[in-house]
């Protein structure tokens, strides 16, 4: 094998190592996400693959990344979704968890591109 294969292996490994912590770390913070919104949202909401959500005029979470960019929704989020949710109390989320939520609907987003 010629040296410059060699190396280039090499560093594509370790390329590799580097990486696959950040995106177990990822997924774990989607795991997060998703606990949260079991537990806070899924009263009203599909927060994961369901076909509709318990309360008739709350949106899917799955619809949420083709309605806006998920950035926005953190914003919101950061400062409490108050409008437009005349039956949802307003929750005041710590920025971690807000990062769990977002990342669990990015990943939610991923899965299904199509379905509404
Ligand atoms: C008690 C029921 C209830 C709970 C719990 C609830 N929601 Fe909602 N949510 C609604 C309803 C109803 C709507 C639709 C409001 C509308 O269209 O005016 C809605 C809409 C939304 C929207 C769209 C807002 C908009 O302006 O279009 C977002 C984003 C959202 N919810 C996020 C969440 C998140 C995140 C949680 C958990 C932290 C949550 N909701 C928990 C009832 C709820």
């Amino acid at each position: 094998m010629k040296r410059r294969q060699v190396a280039w292996i090499l560093s594509a490994k370790i390329l590799l190592i580097l990486l696959l912590p950040a995106m177990a770390a990822e997924n774990d913070r989607a795991d997060v996400g998703l606990k949260l919104a079991e537990k806070l949202c899924a009263r009203c909401h599909a927060v994961s693959d369901e076909a509709a959500s318990p309360h008739k005029d709350a949106p899917p979470f799955r619809t949420f990344a083709s309605k806006w960019p998920l950035e926005n929704l953190e914003e919101s989020l950061a400062e409490g979704i108050v409008t437009g949710h005349p039956d949802m109390p307003a929750f005041v989320l710590e920025p971690k968890d807000i990062d769990a939520l977002i990342e669990h609907l990015h990943s939610l987003a991923l899965k299904e591109p199509a379905r509404q």
